[in-house]
Formats: structure tokens, C-alpha cells, sequence
């Protein structure tokens, strides 16, 4: 049988939302207010799922000590109370929350690859969420 864990974690960021490729009006066209000069915030909530067995001797689908060193380490120390558009990550992409989810599920895959790591999601607003998959 297959389960799953899933963890929450919260960073509060910045971004501005600007396209090197488009002019200053393709910009505003394509992100609205959210391509104002001056930026703006987020409290962001990262979910973080993980799917495999339950380990027969410790009775869990991942070793959530590991896991939450890694988010704190590579995801939180990071971008948490950080403008996301001077990381050098987002220095050929913008940093919209679609791409800040791509970069979070690709820092923990590469760095946990012993674990199955379903999704990461993002919820940007209580509205918006993006989620990237291992699947696909
Ligand atoms: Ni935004």
C-alpha cells in the first residue's frame, strides 16, 4: 500500500513580476499590477508531499526530521524574507510562483534522492496555488 505525508511550511517574499524579453508595455499587459517597479509581497504556503510505504520499524513514510532540516536549509533560509528576483535562480526567469515552485520541487528532489517526492505546492493567496508533480 501507498500513503503519503505531507508537510506545510511559510515564507513570507517579494517579487516583481518583469519579463527581460518584453517591452514595458508587453510587462504591464502581461502582469498587471503585479509589474509595478516597486514590488510587492507574499506569505507563501509551501505543502510538500511525499509518497512510499510506511516503514515497517519506525512506522513513518519519511524521515521528517531529514526533511524538515532540508526545507529549513535549502527552502526556508533561503526565501523566507527574501526579495525573489535577486536569486540567482531567478536571474533568466522570472520569479513568478509558478517558477518558484519548479526551483523549491527541484532543490528537494536533487537533494532527498531517496525520497518519492510527490508534489509541491504553492499557495500564493488564499486564491491561487501552483503545483508541480513528479508525474508528467
Ligand atoms: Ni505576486
Amino acid at each position: 500500500m501507498r500513503a503519503y505525508f505531507g508537510r506545510r511550511y511559510t515564507i513570507s517574499a517579494s517579487h516583481r513580476l518583469h519579463a527581460a524579453a518584453l517591452s514595458d508595455e508587453e510587462n504591464r499587459a502581461a502582469y498587471g499590477r503585479c509589474n509595478n517597479e516597486h514590488g510587492h509581497g507574499h506569505n507563501y504556503a509551501i505543502e510538500v508531499l511525499v509518497g512510499g510505504p510506511v516503514d515497517g520499524a519506525t512506522g513513518m513514510v519519511v524521515d521528517l526530521v531529514k526533511l524538515d532540516e532540508t526545507v529549513r536549509t535549502l527552502i526556508l533560509n533561503r526565501f523566507d524574507y527574501a526579495n525573489l528576483n535577486l536569486d540567482p535562480l531567478f536571474a533568466d526567469c522570472v520569479p513568478t510562483t509558478e517558477n518558484l515552485c519548479k526551483a523549491i520541487f527541484h532543490l528537494l528532489r536533487n537533494a532527498l534522492p531517496e525520497v518519492d517526492l510527490e508534489h509541491v505546492r504553492v499557495e500564493e493567496t488564499e486564491n491561487n496555488f501552483f503545483e508541480c508533480s513528479a508525474r508528467g
